[in-house]
C-alpha cells in the first residue's frame, strides 16, 4: 500500500540482493522506520519483539530468516537450527511454523550448494502468494459489504468494527480484515471503521488507525469496551477480524478481545466475519480453546504504555502501581458458533469443519 504516495511492502530484499528491509513498526504512528536485517538472529528478534506482527508477516519474515541463513551455512544442521530459533519466537501464529516447514520441505531434498538461492525464491513466492490470498480475500469480502451497503440509504457509509490490526501491516500487503474494505473503498462504497484501540499493545490505535488515515477511510478510535455498546445502538454493521490460527473446525484464535467482540455481536445480531488466509488455518486442531497454544507476554506490555509527548519525544509511562502484578495473554480462541463466515481467497466458508472441508478438500484429509 501507498506511504508518502510511494509503494510499500512490509518486507522486501534490498538491492544487495541478500539482505532484507522490514517496515519497523514499533514506531508507529509517529515514526515510519525501515530496519535492514542480516542475520538469521536479526529476524528472530524482529518477530519476538515484535518489529514485524501480524500472523502472516511472521510466516513471511520467518521464510527470509531461513534465506539469510542458508547464505551462512546451508547444511542439515543449520537448517534445523534456523527452524528451531524462528520456530520459539512466538507460538500461537501458525504462519510461522507453516513458513517454516514450508522452506524446509523445498530447501532439504537439494544439493546443500543450491539452497540459498531456492531459499530466497521460495521466501519471495510466499511474499507474493500472500499478497494474492489477500486480494481473494478482499473480493470475496468486497461482496458482503456490497450486500449490505445495498440495504442503506444513498451515501450512508456501511460501519465495520475491527479489532487489533489485520491490516497491510500485518501481511505482505492488502491485510485480511483490511482488504475488503480497501476494495469497498477502491470502488466507491461509503464505508466507516470503528478500530478497536487493542491494549496492550495498543495495535488498533497505533497501526489501524495509522492505515485507515493513510487510505482516506473514515474512521473512529475506540476503548475495547465500547463494541458491545456501539452494537445494542445499531452503530455496527459487520465486524471482520484477522486470525492468527483457525482450526480445522473453525474455531478462530485472534488477537485477546476478540471473543468479547464476538459474544456481543452475536446478542445484537451482527454479522460476524474472519478474514482467513488458507495458510492460518491449522488442519491438525480441532478444538481451539484446549489446544491452541496462547502467548503470554511480558508484564510490562500492560503496566507501561508507550507514546509521544507534546515535545515529539517517545516515552514509556507507568499506569498501575509498581508492586501490581499483571497478566499479559496475547489472544484468546472465538469458537465456531459465534461466527458468521470465514473469508478465505476460495469463498466464504461456514465456520465449521464440512464449511473448511468443502472450499478445501485436499488439505482437509490431513484434519
Ligand atoms: O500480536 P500481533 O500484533 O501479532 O497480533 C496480530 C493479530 O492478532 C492479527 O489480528 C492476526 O495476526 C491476523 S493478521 C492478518
Amino acid at each position: 500500500m501507498k506511504v508518502s504516495g510511494r509503494h510499500y511492502r512490509t518486507i522486501w530484499v534490498n538491492e544487495d540482493g541478500w539482505s532484507v528491509d522490514i517496515i519497523d513498526q514499533r514506531w508507529l504512528p509517529h515514526d515510519f522506520r525501515v530496519e535492514t536485517v542480516r542475520t538469521v538472529d536479526g529476524i528472530a528478534t524482529a518477530i519476538r519483539d515484535m518489529w514485524v506482527r501480524g500472523a502472516p508477516l511472521i510466516g513471511v519474515t520467518a521464510a527470509y530468516g531461513v534465506a539469510l541463513r542458508m547464505r551462512e551455512d546451508a547444511s542439515d544442521a543449520s537448517l534445523d537450527a534456523a527452524w528451531e530459533t524462528l520456530h520459539a519466537t512466538r507460538p500461537t501464529a501458525i504462519n510461522l511454523r507453516w513458513a517454516l516447514d514450508e522452506m524446509r520441505r523445498v530447501l532439504r531434498p537439494l544439493p546443500v550448494s543450491e539452497r540459498a538461492k531456492a531459499a530466497y525464491r521460495r521466501a519471495a513466492e510466499i511474499a507474493d502468494e500472500d499478497v494474492e490470498l489477500n486480494r481473494g480475500i478482499g473480493r470475496n469480502g468486497l461482496e458482503i459489504i456490497r450486500t449490505i451497503a445495498a440495504k442503506k440509504k444513498p451515501g450512508e457509509p456501511v460501519n465495520i468494527l475491527t479489532h487489533c490490526n489485520a491490516g497491510w501491516l500485518a501481511t505482505v500487503d492488502y491485510g485480511t480484515a483490511t482488504a475488503p474494505i480497501y476494495l469497498a473503498t477502491e470502488a466507491g462504497i461509503p464505508i466507516h471503521v470503528y478500530v478497536d484501540e487493542t491494549r496492550p499493545r495498543n495495535q488498533g490505535a497505533h497501526l489501524t488507525a495509522w492505515e485507515m488515515a493513510g487510505h482516506g477511510v473514515p474512521h473512529t478510535l475506540i476503548v475495547d469496551n465500547a463494541g458491545g455498546h456501539l452494537m445494542q445502538h445499531g452503530m455496527v454493521d459487520m465486524v471482520i477480524v484477522g486470525t492468527d490460527r483457525t482450526t480445522a473446525n473453525g474455531d478462530v484464535c485472534n488477537k485477546i478481545g476478540t471473543y468479547l467482540k464476538a459474544l456481543a455481536a452475536k446478542d445484537n445480531g451482527v454479522p460476524f466475519y474472519v478474514g482467513l488466509p488458507s495458510p492460518t488455518i491449522d488442519w491438525t486442531v480441532r478444538d481451539g480453546v484446549k489446544e491452541i497454544p496462547i502467548e503470554e507476554r511480558s508484564a510490562d506490555e500492560v503496566s507501561l504504555v508507550w507514546g509521544r509527548d507534546e515535545d515529539g519525544k517517545t516515552r514509556q509511562v507507568r499506569i498501575s502501581p509498581e508492586a501490581t502484578p499483571c497478566g499479559n495473554y496475547a489472544f484468546d480462541v472465538t469458537p465456531a458458533r459465534l461466527i458468521t463466515g470465514l473469508i478465505t481467497e476460495r469463498g466464504i466458508a461456514d465456520a465449521s469443519a464440512e464449511g473448511l472441508a468443502r472450499l478445501f478438500p485436499e488439505r482437509s484429509g490431513m484434519a
